[in-house]
């Protein structure tokens, strides 16, 4: 059985996101959404929020499971029984970065790999920080996000309409 752990904030999961889960699914036989609690992080959806979010927003996926975690993801990819760690990548200003994570996490456990899949290149520039910032301003986020996520951030933004309070400054 080839189980993987894809790891992330998802707040809030977006398409780009959900491509990778898909890709994922392909070349794995289980995948694990792991969400990540990060006290050093402000959330705009709860731990709790957040899976449950993913876990409507995916449904009928049976070959995946949604999960929570705190702490080392290698501990929690061993506790899992998995042996790869997923990872998307957009643009090459994620590369720096996550090479480093990937060399770091193999350090700690040279049994997990760490398996990057390369976004569609619609989503090359999306993320869930400038989809919270567009919501944020009464933008519309329905190309990037599912329709319940966009619903959950026009109520945490007390917008009544997609692309209502979008306004234009005069001076
Ligand atoms: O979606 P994000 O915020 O980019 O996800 C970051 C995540 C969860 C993958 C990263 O913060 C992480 O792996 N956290 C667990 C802590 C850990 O294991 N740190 C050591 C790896 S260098």
């Amino acid at each position: 059985m080839r189980r993987a752990v894809y790891p992330g904030s998802f707040d809030p999961i977006t398409l780009g996101h959900i491509d990778i889960i898909d890709r994922a699914l392909n070349l794995f036989d289980e995948l694990v959404v792991a969400v990540v609690r990060n006290p050093s992080k402000n959330a705009l959806f709860s731990l709790e929020e957040r899976q449950d979010i993913i876990g409507r927003v995916l449904p009928g996926r049976d070959r995946l499971k949604v999960a929570t975690f705190s702490g080392l993801l290698v501990k929690f990819v061993e506790a899992q029984g998995a042996h790869a760690i997923v990872k998307g990548l957009r643009a090459v200003s994620d590369f720096d970065f996550e090479f480093q994570m990937s060399l770091l996490n193999r350090q700690l456990n040279p049994r997990i790999d760490t398996v990057f899949l390369m976004t569609q290149d619609r989503y090359a520039f999306l993320s869930s920080s400038s989809v919270r910032e567009i919501a944020s301003l009464g933008g519309s986020v329905n190309q990037m996000v599912p329709p319940l996520v966009e619903e959950r951030l026009r109520e945490r933004f007390g917008l009544s309409e997609p692309g209502r309070g979008q306004t234009v400054d005069r001076e």
